[in-house]
């Protein structure tokens, strides 16, 4: 049994999916560790590292395809269409392949890497169980994004972010709304507290509000209907609901010197929470930081990846936060990875237990289908009889 880690090709993409720290994890699976040379460079892992915990380093891409059992990225083809199609060549039928792949975004994509007769395990798709924290990607990226975008905050805006009592006069702390307090939300609001700044935060999910408290920060009183839903995550508001909320929340996010939106619901468009007459009643000088960017965005004004001035007002709408710190980023999802693997390999063969709702709620496609039953949903496929479909990110999930 093989296991291989090939260098990331999306653009800007400096995290890897294995470190050396969790090579002799995968071996007392059973298998052996080959990297692609190079592969861990741009995070800060070189291959003297790898070879030194008993991986062996090869030189070419092609080579980790065609010898790997399975094989570990950040973004498989679905979450890097830009340069990944190379690679969906050298995809083998029966071969498992894990990483982010975008799975309940874009049809097509998906459907060529099912097409190919890989087993994909889609690193987004991993439940929201007790169990499943350990490989949970989308928690520990964003955590790290969380932390990201109130650093993108400080240094954007033209003020300190704590109190400070001089002998030339007092400097009020700065004022922080975070919208949305999942796990992003909450790293935002907690980095945001350490730095000294006042913080508010919202969520349609009303359960966070203890947890927004409980980080020294205040929970804005909003009345809209409760938005849980499955899962542990939010529902889609309806219009009428996402008008009312942009309106009720118009004043707090015109008073914020900083406001940092997270706000997502799976498989949809972000839902926009900031509309441009809100923006126009910012001070200058304030900024919005749109962690939803490359999902449409929480700001109606935001534009990925650029810096927009609004009479004043920068909004930013960086993507692929988690990317820009890669070493730490990679060690997380390193441990993700071979976590997983640890659920799927048994004495170097692969064991996939169809019992296992952790496993199979994470596993996107197999045998040439979709067989993720929430992704088919999504997608508007009929449902697969077949046992393999009956996971689901609802039902796999305790959160
Ligand atoms: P996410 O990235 O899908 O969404 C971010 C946040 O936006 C969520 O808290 C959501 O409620 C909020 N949101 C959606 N629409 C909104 C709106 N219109 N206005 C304001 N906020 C809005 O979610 P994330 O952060 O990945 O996870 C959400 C929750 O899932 C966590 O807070 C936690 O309760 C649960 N979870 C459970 C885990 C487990 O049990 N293994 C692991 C990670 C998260």
């Amino acid at each position: 049994m093989i296991v291989g880690v090939v260098n990331e090709t999306f653009p800007g993409e400096r995290r890897v999916a294995l470190v050396p720290a969790v090579v002799g994890m995968i071996e007392k699976c059973g298998a052996e560790v080959i990297v692609q040379r190079g592969a861990g460079d741009s995070a800060g892992f070189p291959d003297s590292e790898f070879t030194e915990k008993g991986a062996k380093i090869v030189a070419d891409r092609a080579e980790v395809f065609s010898t790997a059992d399975i094989v570990c990225m950040i973004r498989t083809f679905g979450a890097n269409t830009e340069n990944g199609a190379d690679d969906l060549a050298m995809y083998r039928d029966g071969q498992t392949i894990i990483g982010m792949s975008e799975p309940l975004t874009a049809l097509e994509p998906v459907q060529k890497i099912a097409a190919t007769g890989v087993r994909c395990f889609a690193m987004e798709l991993v439940p929201r169980t007790t169990r499943a924290q350990a490989m949970d990607v989308l928690s520990s990226q964003a955590m790290l994004a969380g932390y990201k975008a109130v650093v993108h905050g400080m240094s954007t805006l033209p003020k300190m972010f704590p109190m400070m009592m001089t002998a030339a006069g007092t400097i009020a702390p700065a004022r922080v709304f975070v919208i949305g307090a999942g796990v992003a939300g909450l790293a935002a609001v907690a980095a945001a507290r350490r730095a000294g700044a006042i913080v508010h935060a919202f969520d349609v999910r009303p359960e966070v509000k203890e947890q927004i408290e409980s980080l020294g920060a205040k929970f804005v009183e909003i009345e809209i209907a409760d938005a849980r839903g499955e899962g542990g995550y939010a529902r889609e508001l309806t219009p009428e609901e996402r008008q009312k909320q942009q309106m009720l929340m118009g004043d707090t996010v015109a008073e914020s010197d900083v406001v940092i939106t997270t706000a997502a619901v799976p498989g949809k468009k972000a839902p926009v929470l900031i509309p441009a007459d809100v923006v126009r009643r910012m001070h200058p000088g304030s900024v919005i930081v749109d962690m939803a960017a490359e999902r449409g965005g929480n700001c109606e004004l935001t534009k990925v990846d650029e810096v927009v001035d609004v009479d004043g007002v920068t909004i930013l709408g960086p993507s692929n936060m988690a990317a820009t710190v890669p070493l730490h980023a990679s060690q997380l999802y390193g441990k993700n990875v071979a976590n997983l693997l640890k659920l799927i390999l048994k004495d170097g063969a692969l064991e996939i237990d169809p019992e296992d709702g952790d496993v199979m709620g994470t596993m996107l496609t197999e045998g040439g289908e979709i067989v993720h039953a929430f992704a088919r949903e999504v997608f508007g496929l009929e449902p697969l009889a077949a046992p393999a479909a009956a996971a689901a990110v609802p039902e796999g999930s305790d959160a």
